[in-house]
């Protein structure tokens, strides 16, 4: 009996020894400690023995299921911490490798550009307005001197929704707002801009819908000089202290007289080469004193208030400014284009 109980605990101790899992150790647990197992079958034979020998042998049955019992205990939290090495091993974050590299946005260039010039202006005094872009006839060429039949509607193709409403041609519709509402009394300075929409075929330089930026300034005692001055601080601001500028006469109906605002050319300093097409200018803008009959359309008295005004163009600001060469690069939104003006 002695040397069963030594067998199996040689037995047991070896199955223990050679497990790998938890759930083998539960077998020997259940196997060699269960009721049915075979230490439980020596105890039952212990009444066979002589009182004398019953207590050694019981004490020894005890011997080998503690030592069978410890040595489960030890193999079971050996194997636990195994498993919570492991684990811990294979969820390592390794704190040294390099981040992923977030990418960032960046401004637009026509945004960037538009926002320079609203700073620009709002640095002298100008207030944002903004209009709808679908508008009615009579604010984008009534109102600004421009009446039905009127030839001068031609510069302008426009995209008519009903007879009476179109999608703007350009921002000058703000104006004629803006002083309606101030119901012809007070100073105006503002800057609007917006998109406008043309009947063009696009092409490198035409877009059928573009931005554009109208500046109007209303005030008594407005004249031609405030306008050329006005002029002269935005070209220098926006394209080099080292710019000149010229003032060539033109034709707007809301405007008289209207003008033409050339700035010296950047590329060339005024020598001519290919950007200024030779001339050593570049043409920038159209501006005017504003014509009294758009004065007194709005219940302004053009002998009390006189005004100037100005509109130009984003895009071919931005594309001077930054040399593209297609206007359809700013639509047309392919990353590595607008990649390049990010702003450090
Ligand atoms: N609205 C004119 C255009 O689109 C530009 C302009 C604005 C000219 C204001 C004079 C005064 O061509």
């Amino acid at each position: 009996m002695e040397a069963r109980l030594q067998e199996l605990q040689q037995e047991a101790l070896a199955k223990i020894e050679a497990a790998s899992e938890l759930k083998e150790l539960n077998d020997v647990r259940v196997a060699y400690l269960g009721k049915k197992g075979p230490i439980t079958e020596v105890l039952r034979g212990m009444g066979q023995l002589s009182a004398e020998e019953r207590p050694r042998m019981g004490a020894l049955v005890n011997e080998v299921r503690e030592a069978i019992q410890s040595r489960l205990e030890e193999k079971v939290a050996q194997l636990e911490q195994a498993v919570i090495e492991q684990k811990l091993a294979a969820e390592t974050i390794d704190v040294t490798l390099p981040g992923r590299p977030v990418q960032t946005g960046s401004h637009h260039p026509l945004t960037a550009v538009i926002e320079e010039i609203e700073d620009l202006f709002i640095g002298m005094g100008y207030e944002i307005a903004e209009g709808p872009e679908v508008e009615k006839d009579y604010y984008n060429f009534e109102a600004l001197n421009l009446p039905k039949g009127h030839p001068a509607r031609d510069m302008q193709d426009s995209f008519y929704i009903t007879d009476e409403v179109l999608l703007r041609t350009h921002t000058s519709p703000v104006q004629a707002r803006t002083m309606e509402k101030q119901g012809g009394k007070g100073p105006i300075k503002i800057i609007c801009p917006g998109k406008v929409y043309r009947r063009d075929d696009d092409d490198a330089t035409h877009s059928h819908q573009f931005m554009q930026i109208e500046g109007l300034v209303i005030d008594k005692n407005i004249r031609m000089s405030d306008l050329k001055g006005t002029l002269q601080t935005f070209a220098k601001k926006m394209f080099g202290d080292e710019r000149e500028i010229r003032l060539r006469p033109s034709f707007f109906p809301f405007t008289e007289p209207s003008v033409e605002m050339d700035i010296s050319c950047m590329m060339c300093h005024g020598k001519g080469c290919g950007t200024c097409k030779g001339t050593g200018w570049i043409e920038i803008l159209g501006a005017g004193m504003v014509h009294p009959n758009v004065l007194r359309m709005a219940g302004y008295d053009p002998a009390e208030y006189q005004g100037f005004a100005f509109g130009m163009g984003p895009e071919r600001i931005a594309m001077l400014k930054y040399g593209v060469d297609d206007i359809r690069h700013f639509y047309t939104n392919d990353v590595r284009f607008l990649q390049q003006f990010k702003r450090a």
